[in-house]
């Protein structure tokens, strides 16, 4: 693994927006791995001044988010495909055919999960897979104990992911307790990964998760053994681990 401890979260997403402008650059027709929440918005930021600069094309680029959750509109602004739309897609050139995230409102979630599976090994698998890490270490919606051999599949959100993600709802009732979620092997697939954290409540999950034991109770320990993975956290985030690396 590669260790990157940027000064905060602006220069933790410049560090990211380099190795994917790298690739996009490299391979214009790269398939990008993407995930929301609050960690990869620094980085989304800085992708979009690089196309706003003329420096990025991504009119043949293809990218897979890794999940959504199950019953919220694509209006809803909580909605994954929403926030991707909101903070990428509407600002740079990807055409609209070519971006993929999980359809959460599908009436046969099963048969979903396998066609978006199939879709992404279709495109020819993902280059880059971007990762959040959750405070118990889940990456996607892989909670603790899921099976590392899982693909994209649907599953339920623990209490303590509830508990985190309320804050981006008016109430904890409103949070969604199901979701559709790349699994830990579609993950572990990815050609490379960029693993990124920010803020001090990060920083004993990533001590543990890359330099603890390999457990399904911590899911993104399995990173440890993928063959290309960076790891780009700022400095609170990095605190526990910089006398390791
Ligand atoms: C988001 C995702 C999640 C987040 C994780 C961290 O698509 O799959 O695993 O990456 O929950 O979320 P933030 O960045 O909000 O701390």
């Amino acid at each position: 693994m590669n260790f990157i401890i940027a000064k905060d979260y602006d220069a933790m997403g410049r560090a990211a927006a380099t190795i994917v402008a790298a690739k996009v650059l490299t391979k214009p027709n790269a398939v990008l791995g993407l995930a929301t929440g609050s960690t990869p918005i620094s980085l989304y930021k800085e992708l979009v001044a690089l196309y706003k600069k003329g420096e990025l094309d991504f009119s043949n680029i293809k990218s897979f988010n890794l999940d959504e959750y199950v019953g919220l509109p694509p209006t809803n602004d909580q909605s994954y495909i929403y926030f991707m739309k909101d903070n990428l897609f509407d600002h740079i050139n990807i055409k609209k055919e070519n971006y993929h995230v999980p359809n959460g409102n599908s009436s046969n979630l099963e048969d979903e999960a396998k066609h978006y599976e199939k879709m992404i090994k279709d495109a020819g698998g993902i280059d880059i897979q971007v990762l959040g890490i959750g405070p118990n270490g889940h990456i996607g919606f892989n909670e603790p104990d899921t099976k590392f051999e899982k693909v994209t599949h649907e599953t339920g959100l623990t209490e303590s992911t509830i508990e985190a993600n309320k804050r981006f709802f008016n109430k904890k009732e409103d949070v969604p307790t199901k979701a559709i979620t790349m699994g830990i092997k579609t993950i572990m697939m990815a050609k490379s990964i960029i693993i990124l954290a920010t803020g001090k409540g990060k920083a004993d999950i990533v001590k543990s998760a890359f330099f603890g034991d390999i457990v399904p109770s911590v899911p993104a320990s399995i990173l440890q053994l993928h063959h290309n993975v960076t790891v780009i956290v700022d400095t609170e985030a990095g605190e526990k681990i910089k006398k390791h690396i």
